[in-house]
């Protein structure tokens, strides 16, 4: 898919289809995820992914039993495959502790950082993760993990120092649609010209 098609046509799918992706697809999904920028070439972006009856960890935990017979998209646990991303700040404590970066001070810990590059990129690496997918053909979620985020890192074994990004569901899309997202109505900010401008020239 050419790159401008694939960046219009993205659009978040909250049904899926059951069947399985493909071992060679998915794996194809995770190499080029995992080849984002990161912060000293620190890669402190880890996946734990969940595959077919797998899922079932995650929705457990998030999404309780009674909870689904009135959930808006009963089809996302449908997905496949469940991909939850974690950020692990000791990757960078680590790395910038090394004589290469030691004088930047930022080894010292996460006080030292103005931004979080630990959450940069892994966010780089969840959103690289769904443009691969699309360009797959499939359908992806990225959705929060909320105030479930501690107990999911519990049942999947995820170490304490790593702080949750978001969960990435991927599959086939559902072709007989679903309900829109709650935020769908919400218009895309104009580029530029006006309070509401996304780009500021020169300065703000
Ligand atoms: C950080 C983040 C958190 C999100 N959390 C949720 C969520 O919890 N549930 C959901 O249905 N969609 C979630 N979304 C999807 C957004 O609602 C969606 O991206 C936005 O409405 C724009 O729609 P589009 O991505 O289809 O263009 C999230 C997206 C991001 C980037």
């Amino acid at each position: 898919m050419e790159f401008s098609e694939l960046i219009h046509k993205r659009k978040m799918t909250r049904s899926f289809l059951r069947d399985p992706i493909p071992e060679s697809v998915l794996d194809r999904v995770l190499d080029q995820a995992r080849r984002v920028p990161s912060a000293g070439n620190s890669q402190g972006f880890n996946f734990v992914v969940l595959e077919g009856h797998q899922t079932s960890a995650y929705w457990d935990v998030t999404l309780p039993k009674e909870r689904r017979e009135t959930f808006r998209w009963p089809n996302l646990l449908d997905a496949p495959v469940i991909i939850t991303v974690w950020a692990s700040p000791d990757a960078y404590l680590e790395r910038y502790s090394r004589s290469d970066k030691q004088a930047t001070g930022l080894g010292r810990g996460i006080e030292m950082w103005a931004t979080p590059y630990w959450l940069v990129d892994s966010s780089f690496a969840a959103m690289v993760l769904q443009l691969a997918a699309i360009n797959e053909g499939l359908g992806v979620l990225f959705f929060g993990m909320f105030d479930k985020a501690s107990k999911v890192a519990e049942a999947l074994k995820v170490p304490n120092e790593c702080l949750p990004v978001g969960t990435v569901a991927l599959g086939w899309p559902d072709p007989s649609g679903e309900p829109p997202g709650r935020s769908a109505t919400e218009l895309r900010r104009p580029i530029e010209g006006g309070p509401d401008a996304v780009v500021h020239r020169g300065s703000w």
